[in-house]
């Protein structure tokens, strides 16, 4: 009885252990899907809110390094949370 359960709890064991492994490649997809997402995001929000007082800058007219301060000074106006802040930050210096 006693090593049935022994048995039982290390198929247990090499089952998760065993999935975990394989879905390695999935949760990569899964990281790209969010990161879609949140690129998509960005884009509805830097599009809906950045735009209000000015025109929209294109994306590729600052570099990353250049956007960072701009971003930091303009997130406040734009009343951004720092989690929205980083997603238009991430749309605007993803090529
Ligand atoms: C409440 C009004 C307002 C909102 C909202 C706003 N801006 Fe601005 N923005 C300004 C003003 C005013 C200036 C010019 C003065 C300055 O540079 O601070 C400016 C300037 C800029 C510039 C030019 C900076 C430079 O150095 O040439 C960029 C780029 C910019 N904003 C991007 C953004 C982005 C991105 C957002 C959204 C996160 C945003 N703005 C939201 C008012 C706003």
């Amino acid at each position: 009885m006693k090593t049935k359960i022994v048995i039982g709890l290390f198929s247990l064991a090499f089952a998760i252990g065993c999935s975990t492994a394989n879905k390695l490649p999935n949760t990569e997809v899964i990281t790209n899907t969010a990161q879609t997402i949140d690129l998509a995001q960005g884009k509805i929000l830097y599009e809906g809110k950045c735009g209000r007082c000015h025109g929209l800058y294109e994306p590729t007219k600052f570099s990353a390094a250049e956007w960072k301060p701009i971003v930091e000074r303009m997130a406040p106006k734009a009343k951004l949370t720092d989690e929205q802040k980083d997603m238009v930050y991430a749309y605007l210096t993803t090529p």
